[in-house]
């Protein structure tokens, strides 16, 4: 790793100030990626047009080449070249084409009705009824991806969060710390009086070299010639660091990324999606105030939906500087106290919340919408046949044959018109377990419906693991293997021996956060903030037929490529603002938020509708959690989409 570069000048400081800003005792926590001091640092890394990259690489294309990924006949990324034509994820194949006549359009790989494995098949965008999506590929490299990360930074001082498919959060607090006692050994003496509380000497530093880092400047630039303090010289260091990352990523496995270096998460997100592609932003300390101020809170992680609209028509600005002046008291007052407190955080860039090292999957789920309907039994047993070999071998990489983990129960969702029913059963223990198994286990539980009548036509079904269990695997400590919170930090690397092998990431278990009681509630996922769907239902419920669904916050990109036409068929998602074309699509989406919904509710995490929501989501909560493991019934009525927008009316998502 190269070592940041400064430019020294002779210890005399010329401002006059003999002190730094900061304490021992500031210095000292962050060895424990403390959330109290200010000198911590915090980055966050984005791959750019991240399956569009995997596709290129995989296909060894030109870097100026255009390339999209497409999904049925919609696209789901876009690399930087064609974005120049003016294409985005709205584009239809045919529309992209008349962009960019030389456009190469890659259809994800899919299960094919019947087959063992997914495979890229060049039909597969005419066959949406007798394919699935797999996302396998990309996963592949996202772990390839995160597993180079952690092997770059040392193993016994990183904390290193998967927050999506695409992106992960850096504490880097302890690392630099580590860096200052051996580039500043004066830092390492005693404070005076061994008395915490004293202030640090100044860093013996005029100017800091930043390279090719993208700062963002200060309202005022008297404060730019100020001495640099070591809060200054953390984030340098930081961005050295993360510099450094990003190279071999690209050098290594041949990707680019963006990273943004802050001193906590919400602002070092801000940062990577600042300036993209290939490039990194630094938003110091004293720099944040004129960052944020010239912001619309609606790009604010958290803000992009309907709690940002709420935030909109109750103070009448969309502008971060308007907010500035309205009191703490006022939006307590106005949004409820958790929430107001958040909001009156967010927007001055205050954020404790934790880098937190989640990668164990909790549960996995494979699903599919039916457009048209399936109408009987062979056809849904072909689908049940692709969900148990696609999650069987997810549960191989997440060391299932070497009876690392495994997962104690299956679930079976069948959904017909507005009724969702489901039915849970225990997989056997004892023997390992195998496909076959999965796949019996389904049909027992489909058959179940079909004891009870009326499963024609059916729209959706979706298979699900969860209850995961950790195995015993002989001499050595599992632990080694199962690492969470801060546990994580202490253990080597937190990494298994195949640097490319099971580092899990689809169902991250998430950890209890001690920061803003009460606001998470509000939001459907804590940490992806972009939505990506690697929580993730990779499948086509995002896709049918002619109609492009995003799933994600549109408003929250900056890269002003996830328009929507605005056409009267525009139908808005009440939970998540999405726009949607049609009532077809509206109606795919509804079934994706359900099976997200689904999906939370295997993950135990009932928290953030229960307090809100009177509506059916939290019935639907209830529900879940009261059926037990022995193939229970839970049947739900009208869990689509009235009754669902009218409990999730009540949400406040970003
Ligand atoms: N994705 C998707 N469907 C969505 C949102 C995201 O399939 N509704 C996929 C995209 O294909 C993308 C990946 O998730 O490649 C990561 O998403 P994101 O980081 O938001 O966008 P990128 O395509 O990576 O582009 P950017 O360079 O702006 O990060
Ligand atoms: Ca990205
Ligand atoms: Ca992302």
């Amino acid at each position: 790793m190269s070592s940041p570069r400064f430019h020294m000048s002779s210890p005399v400081h010329g401002t006059g100030r003999r002190k730094s800003r900061f304490t021992y005792r500031q210095l000292t926590l962050l060895t424990s990626y403390s959330t109290s001091t200010p000198l911590r640092v915090i980055a966050h890394i984005d791959l750019d047009a991240f399956y569009a990259q995997c596709e290129m690489v995989r296909l060894g294309t030109a870097e100026d080449q255009p390339l999209a990924v497409q999904q049925w006949q919609g696209l789901i990324a876009v690399n930087y070249p064609a974005r120049e034509f003016g294409i985005g994820r709205h584009c239809t194949v045919t529309d992209a084409k008349k962009l960019c006549p030389k456009l190469i359009s890659q259809h994800v790989a899919t299960w094919r009705e019947g087959d063992e494995k997914w495979a890229y098949h060049d039909d597969a965008a005419a066959h949406i009824g007798t394919h699935k999506v797999s996302l396998d590929p990309y996963r592949l490299q996202s772990r390839r991806i995160l597993a180079l990360i952690k092997e770059s930074l040392p193993s016994n001082l990183q904390r290193v969060e998967k927050a999506s498919i695409d992106e992960v959060f850096l504490d880097l607090s302890a690392h630099i710390h580590s860096i200052f006692l051996q580039r500043f050994p004066e830092l390492a003496y005693p404070p005076p009086y061994d008395d915490p509380t004293e202030k640090l000497p100044l860093p013996p530093v005029t100017a800091l070299d930043w390279q090719a880092d993208a700062l963002v400047d200060f309202e005022d630039a008297e404060i730019e010639a100020d001495d640099p303090d070591w809060d200054d010289v953390a984030i340098l260091i930081g961005s050295e660091i993360v510099r450094d990352i990003r190279a071999q990523i690209r050098r290594t496995l041949g990707y680019t990324c963006s990273a943004g270096i802050a001193g906590n998460k919400l602002l070092s997100k801000l940062g990577s999606g600042y300036k993209k592609p290939n490039q990194q932003t630094v938003i110091r300390n004293r720099a944040v105030q004129h960052f944020l101020s010239d912001m619309k809170f609606t790009k604010i992680r958290n803000l992009g939906g309907k709690l940002g609209e709420q935030v909109v028509s109750t103070f009448h600005t969309e502008a971060v500087k308007d907010l500035l002046h309205v009191p703490v008291e006022q939006m307590k007052l106005k949004l409820g106290d958790d929430t107001g407190v958040w909001l009156y955080n967010t927007i001055r860039g205050i954020d404790v919340s934790e880098v937190s090292s989640r990668t164990q999957i909790k549960s996995m789920l494979s699903a599919k919408s039916f457009r048209p309907y399936i109408n009987n039994q062979e056809q849904a047993v072909k689908w049940l046949r692709i969900f148990a070999a696609d999650i069987f071998s997810r549960l191989v990489e997440e060391g299932v044959l070497e009876n690392k983990r495994r997962p104690k129960t299956i679930n079976l969702h069948h959904r017909q018109g507005v009724q969702t029913r489901s039915r849970q059963s225990n997989i056997p223990q004892g023997k390992t377990l195998d496909e076959a198994t999965l796949f019996e286990l389904a049909k027992n539980l489909f058959i179940q419906f079909i004891q009870e009548g009326k499963v024609w036509p059916c729209s959706n079904l979706s298979l699900s693991v969860g209850g995961f269990e950790d195995g015993i695997t002989g001499n050595r400590g599992i632990g080694a293997f199962l690492l969470k919170g801060d546990e994580a930090r202490e253990s080597k690397g937190n990494l298994r021996e195949d640097p490319a092998g099971p580092v899990t990431h689809e169902r991250p278990e998430k950890k209890r956060r001690v920061e803003s009681p009460g606001i998470q509630r509000f939001f459907p996922k804590r940490e992806s903030s972009s939505g990506d769907p690697e929580e993730s239902i990779d499948d086509d419920l995002t896709g049918t037929g002619n109609s492009k669904i995003e799933t994600k916050e549109a408003s929250l990109n900056s890269s002003g490529s996830r328009l929507w036409p605005a056409t009267e068929y525009v139908k808005v998602c009440t939970r998540c603002n999405a726009r949607l074309e049609g009532a077809e699509a509206l109606q795919s989406h509804l079934d994706w938020h359900l099976a997200k919904d689904l999906q939370e509710e295997e993950r135990g995490n009932q928290t953030f509708a229960s307090h809100q929501s009177t509506g059916s989501r939290s019935q639907k909560t209830a529900a879940a959690s009261s059926s037990s493991l022995s193939s229970k019934k839970s049947t739900r009525g009208s869990t689509s989409s009235t009754k669902l927008e009218q409990g999730q009316s009540k949400l406040k998502f970003g």
